[in-house]
Formats: structure tokens, C-alpha cells, sequence
């Protein structure tokens, strides 16, 4: 670990204007300097650096950050990484923190297990290379699957020799111990190993002989697993075999692909979602590298955000198979749920995109991608629309159907543009496709609040309501746009002013009232934890946890920690609603001090956003509880009457505490 303020002396070397000068051409423009967003492809400059803020912001994607930020996401770098890829720059000498022997004990294990996947990416790809085996039958088997030279490089592919033991006993030979190697999963223990004796090269053989193999990379890039495809044809053989989990391979995490195409995810801002390896290197071949695959699992929820952190559109490419249709009936479903915009594509004749991309030219096959690409919901409302054209009886069996799809979309707003077209695609009333729709989610909601779940998303909370009641639904938007803003005041105050000492007045258990002296962050800490009280918005949740934690370590996080802080969305926080609007942070900032006057105005602002939105919060839980209400069967309703009677008493005592709040 880098000690704490190692990595201060960093961020104060690494001025952001020569950071980033070293990647984009900046020009000076007034205080600031001005260049194209090294994020986003643009032709007119909006990407800003602030020298005397120490920070950048691109008016046109809105990334922001500091120097460290910069690096990690230019560079593609963790955090630690980033910060020693400049303290190389300003030659700053980094030692880092002695671990504790259980830290080191968890960090040799992952260490060794890189590291001997590194050299296991290195080996195959030397064997594929320089051994007559390897060159005859795996680089051969790459060519017969018309694979360029650049991608085979590119992906660091190479080939496992038939040999039953060569990898086990090559590594053990470079020096690489057998317990890393059966680890990795790189080596099986053969039967007669004996539990508890010292693994030796007698006791292992390879996992992968005689495959051609498919490195698999995290995040940063690094080899955490292979898959590796059996040349046989035989179909007793397992055609794929993956690396086991291990504690460098979370498979529910990992994406085939991610490493190579995040950046041009982000910038296409789109990701195209294929079955197999062979489907993300071909896209990458025809000229898409923003592609994905997940290797070895069906798509899971994890995979799908660290997907959404770079874009909310996805194009489904799943083969046309039964396993791929199944498939895609799973993965659909949970990428709607998690918000993304969901598009399908179909390839003639069960082909994949790796065999169709080799039986047309490669320009059919860019056209045949961008032409074909048809959104799901649309897609699926025709589809049935044609099934069950002329028969109105077929037709109201089809609707559940649709309604389903569209009923668990988290925004509102994109619901019911859907329900607007699918009506109209399915040449069936908007109203009656909406109330179904409403139906399903109150039925999702009534699971969600029986499940004693708490945090609702905002948008949830609107969607009960019929549709007809149109004027209460804009007010709800409006509240909840007010929700919102109240949220991000609260983490301005606190990131801005969480370390102030302010006197509240408190009771005590007989009632008696006494001046309770703590931090403005402790306040509303302990004001939002009495009524069990958590953010909607999940990035600013996040950040709110992340404060609590650090009070929990006792430790008072300050401005400067969150605007340094490894969490990009963090510091853009800071950066956008802090730094720009806070002329009193910046004198606390200096002087370290506010006076009382001020002292009294922030807690005076403070528990006026703090109550109005505890009073907003409970007026939205009880909304929701009286829906449920009228939905609700004979045990359930006791059950929301209890709730609700609470949610009442907490109504009626923050309103009181707001009324006696006056604002000078
Ligand atoms: P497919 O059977 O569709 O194979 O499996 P493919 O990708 O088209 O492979 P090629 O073109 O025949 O070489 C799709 C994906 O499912 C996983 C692999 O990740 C594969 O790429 N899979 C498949 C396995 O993990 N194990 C298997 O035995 C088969
Ligand atoms: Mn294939």
C-alpha cells in the first residue's frame, strides 16, 4: 500500500495541465487551458483544464477529475498504478506500507497466481510460435479459422502441446511453484496425490493439452484465466475448457473482450454482446472492437454494470441455436431490469458472427450489422403482432407477453415511450397496454416491499399510479427531481463543511433539552440513521456510505479527500457540485475557520434540507404504502397498516422540527 502521504506529495506534483499536456494539445483560454477530449471523439474543443482547481471537465461528455483520474482512465490504469506511474514522472520515491502478515499472506497468493498466468500467456504463445507442433497444428488451426496475424497478437492467443505434462513441467522448471500452478487451475492433482504431502511435478498434469488458448483479461488488462478449445471433433470432448474461480478469476465479473474494447465502447457508445470467443475476436476482425463475450457463465448481473459503466446500449448478437435463444430469453430480461437499452441482432441460418463474418466480405458484414440491428421491445411487438394478426382473442393472450418486457424497465420515462409504440406496433389501445403494464409493476413492487427491501429506486415509487391521473404524476416527477437536489445538498454540506463543529440543540432521555456540540457530518449522520433514511440516487448512496464508513473509522473525511479520491464518480462530485458553487468552502478551506455567523446560517440551511427531505422521503414512503393498500390481500394489510401508522408519527414530528426552523 502506498502510505498516505506519499500519495499527497503525488497529487501535489502532478499539476493537471502538464499530466494531461503530455496527451492532449491544450491551448490557453482565459484561466483555463481548452483541447479535444482525449473520452469522446469531437471536433470542436470542449474538454477544459483548470490549473488553479487542479482539475479537468469536458463540457461535452462530462468526465471530470484530477490529475490521478486522468491517468487511470487515459492509461486504463488502477489506482495505485496510476499513482506510480507518476510519481515515476516527478520522480517521487515510492515505498509502500508494510503489510500485515495476513495482508501479505492474501497478496503473495494473488501475486504468485498472476504471475504464473503471465508466464502461462507467454508460454503457449512462444509454443504456437517456435515449436513444430504448435506452428503445424495450433497456428494452423488459427489460420484455417482465417484469425490475421494482428489479432492472434492482439489477443495473446497461443496453443497448449498434447504433451500431457509439457506446461506443469515447463513452469517448474522456470521456477514456478506447483501449488500456484494447481491454484490457477493451470494444473490438475492427479488421484494418487497424497492430502496434506508437498505437491510435486509427479502429482500434476495440464489442464488445457492440446488446445489452442484464449487468455482471459481483467480490468487492468491482466491475465486472470484461459479458455482453451479442443482441436477434436469428437463430441465426447468438452469443446471449451475454462479456468476454474479462483482468487484472481471472479467469473461473474469477468468479460471476454472488456480489456480490448472498453475504449471503444465508450466512445461508440454501444457494446455489442456475443456468445463465444471466437465472436469477440471475428467482431474485432470485421472492424467492431466494441465487443464482449462472458466466457464460461450465462450472463450475469455484474457483468451487465461493469458493461453499463461505460454505456446503456447493447446489442444482443446470440446465435440462433436453442442454446442461444435460451440464452438471450435469460440475459434480456436482467439487461432491461438494470436499465440498458436493448437491441437485438440475428445472423442468417444459425451462423455466429465469426462463421457469417467468413461467408460474406467484410463490407456485407458491416452493413448487415448496422442495417440489422432492431430494437428488442420493437422486434418483439411486431413479431407477435404478426402471429396473432386477425385474431383479437390470439392477441389479448400476447399482451401479457409484451407487458412483462416492458413492465420492468426502472425508467419511467422510456416505459412508456415503449408503451406508446408497442401500442401502436400492436395496433392496440395505449391505455389498456399501459394499465397492464402498471398492473405487473405494482405486483413487482408489492414483491420488492414484501421483501422488506427499503431502498426503492425513485422511479418505482411514481409508477403505481393509473395513468389517467396524469397531473399527480408530473407533480411526482417533480418531487422526485426535488428528492434529487436535496440529496446532493446534503453531500455538499457535508463534503464541503462535514468537519465544522456545530452546537444542536438535543434532548436527552428525560426529554431535557442541552447543547450537543459534534461535527455537521455526524449531524446528519445521526439524523438520517434515526429514521433509517437512504439515498435514491445510488452514486450519491455511494458516496454517503463511503463518508459513514470513514466515521465509523473514526476519521473525518474532508473536501480534499473526496476530490482526490480513486472513485472517479467521487471526485466529479466534488468537481461539479462543491468546488463550483461553494465561495464559503474555499474560505473554510483557507482559514480553517467560519465564523458564527456563517456557523449559524449552515446550520440554520443544513436542517432545513435535511428535514424537507426526511418529510419528502416519508410522504413517498406512505404514497406507496397506500397503493399497495388497495392491492393488497387480508394478511398483507395489517402488515401495511403498522408501516404506515409509523411512517405518520415520523411525518408529523419532522414537520414539526421543520416548522420551528427560521431562516434568516
Ligand atoms: P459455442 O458452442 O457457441 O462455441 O459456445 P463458439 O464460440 O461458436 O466456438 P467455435 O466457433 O466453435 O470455436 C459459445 C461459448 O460458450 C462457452 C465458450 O465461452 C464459447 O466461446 N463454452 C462453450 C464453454 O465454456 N464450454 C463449452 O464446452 C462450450
Ligand atoms: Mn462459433
Amino acid at each position: 500500500m502506498i502510505p498516505r502521504d506519499t500519495v499527497d506529495k503525488i497529487i501535489d506534483a502532478a499539476r493537471v495541465e502538464e499530466v494531461i499536456g503530455e496527451f492532449v494539445t491544450l491551448k490557453k483560454r482565459g484561466a483555463n487551458l481548452l483541447g479535444l477530449c482525449p473520452f469522446h471523439g469531437e471536433k470542436s474543443p470542449s474538454f477544459t483544464v483548470s490549473p488553479v482547481k487542479g482539475i479537468y471537465k469536458c463540457f461535452g461528455c462530462s468526465k471530470a477529475g484530477n490529475s490521478v483520474n486522468f491517468v487511470m482512465d487515459h492509461l486504463q490504469l488502477t489506482y495505485p498504478e496510476a499513482l506510480k506511474w507518476l510519481a515515476k514522472k516527478y520522480a517521487i520515491e515510492v515505498i509502500e506500507k508494510e503489510l500485515t502478515s495476513q495482508e501479505k499472506e492474501q497478496q503473495t497468493e494473488r501475486e504468485s497466481q498472476l504471475i504464473v498466468m503471465q508466464y502461462a500467456q507467454r508460454y503457449f504463445t512462444e509454443v504456437m510460435t517456435n515449436t513444430d507442433e504448435g506452428k503445424s497444428v495450433g497456428f494452423g488451426y488459427f489460420s484455417q479459422r482465417e484469425l490475421s496475424h494482428a489479432l492472434i497478437e492482439k489477443f495473446q492467443l497461443g496453443y497448449s502441446l498434447e504433451e500431457r505434462k509439457a506446461f506443469s513441467v515447463a513452469a517448474i522448471k522456470a521456477g514456478y511453484a506447483p501449488k500456484y500452478l494447481v491454484s490457477t487451475g493451470m494444473s490438475i492433482l492427479s488421484n494418487s496425490f497424497v492430502e496434506g504431502s508437498t505437491i510435486t511435478e509427479k502429482d500434476i498434469f495440464d489442464r488445457y493439452a492440446g488446445r489452442v488458448m484464449f487468455p482471459i483479461h481483467d480490468d487492468g488488462g491482466r491475465v486472470v484465466a484461459f479458455g482453451g478449445r479442443t482441436l477434436s471433433n469428437d463430441k465426447k470432448v468438452a469443446k471449451y475448457i475454462n479456468s476454474p474461480e479462483t482468487p484472481i478469476y471472479n467469473k461473474s465479473k469477468v468479460l471476454y473482450g472488456l480489456w480490448h474494447g472498453k475504449k471503444a465502447i465508450q466512445k461508440v457508445d454501444r457494446c455489442y454482446l456475443v456468445e463465444g470467443y471466437m465472436d469477440v475476436i471475428a467482431m474485432h476482425q470485421a472492424g467492431f472492437e466494441n465487443v464482449v463475450a462472458s466466457s464460461g457463465t450465462s450472463l450475469t448481473v455484474e457483468q451487465i454494470k461493469s458493461i453499463h459503466r461505460f454505456t446503456k446500449n447493447v446489442v444482443v448478437l446470440y446465435d440462433g441455436d436453442e442454446a442461444g435463444q435460451k440464452a438471450s430469453a435469460r440475459a434480456i430480461p436482467m439487461l432491461l431490469e438494470e436499465g440498458m437499452n436493448v437491441r437485438l441482432l440475428f445472423f442468417p441460418n444459425n451462423d455466429d458472427p465469426d462463421s457469417y463474418s467468413r461467408k460474406v466480405t467484410a463490407d456485407d458484414f458491416t452493413n448487415y450489422v448496422h442495417n440489422k440491428t432492431e430494437d428488442f421491445l420493437y422486434y418483439k411487438a411486431n413479431k407477435l403482432n404478426t402471429e396473432t394478426k386477425n385474431d383479437p382473442i390470439k392477441k389479448a393472450g400476447v399482451i401479457k407477453d409484451i407487458v412483462e418486457s416492458i413492465a420492468i424497465i426502472p425508467d419511467n420515462i422510456i416505459r412508456s415511450v415503449y408503451v406508446k409504440e408497442c401500442a401502436s406496433i400492436m395496433q392496440i389501445e395505449e391505455a389498456i397496454l399501459q394499465q397492464e403494464t402498471n398492473k405487473v409493476r405494482k405486483k413487482l413492487l408489492g414483491k420488492i416491499f414484501q421483501s422488506k427491501q427499503e431502498s426503492e429506486s425513485p422511479e418505482n415509487a411514481l409508477d403505481t399510479l393509473p395513468p389517467e391521473e396524469l397531473e399527480t404524476k408530473v407533480e411526482e416527477k417533480e418531487e422526485l427531481l426535488k428528492l434529487d437536489a436535496e440529496e446532493k445538498e446534503l453531500l455538499r454540506l457535508l463534503i464541503a463543511y462535514g468537519n465544522a463543529y456545530v452546537t444542536i440543540e438535543a434532548e436527552d432521555e428525560n426529554l431535557e433539552k442541552f447543547d450537543l456540540e459534534i461535527t455537521l457530518g455526524e449531524y446528519i449522520f445521526f439524523e438520517l440513521m434515526r429514521d433509517n433514511i437512504k439515498f435514491e440516487n445510488p452514486v450519491y448512496a455511494e458516496l454517503y456510505d463511503e463518508y459513514v464508513n470513514e466515521l465509523s473509522n473514526q476519521r473525518l473525511p474532508d473536501l480534499k479527500y473526496f476530490a482526490n479520491h480513486q472513485n472517479p464518480l467521487f471526485s466529479s462530485f466534488v468537481i461539479n457540485h462543491v468546488y463550483q458553487k461553494d465561495e464559503l468552502s474555499v474560505h473554510w478551506k483557507n482559514f480553517g475557520v467560519i465564523v458564527e455567523a456563517e456557523i449559524k446560517k449552515l446550520i440554520n440551511g443544513t436542517q432545513k434540507t435535511l428535514f424537507s427531505y426526511k418529510a419528502r422521503k416519508i410522504s413517498a414512503l406512505i404514497d406507496d404504502s397506500l397503493v399497495l393498500l388497495k392491492e393488497s390481500d387480508d394478511n398483507q394489510t395489517e402488515l401495511i397498516q403498522n408501516e404506515m401508522k409509523q411512517l405518520l408519527e415520523m411525518k408529523k414530528r419532522v414537520n414539526k422540527l421543520l416548522g420551528r426552523i427560521v431562516i434568516k
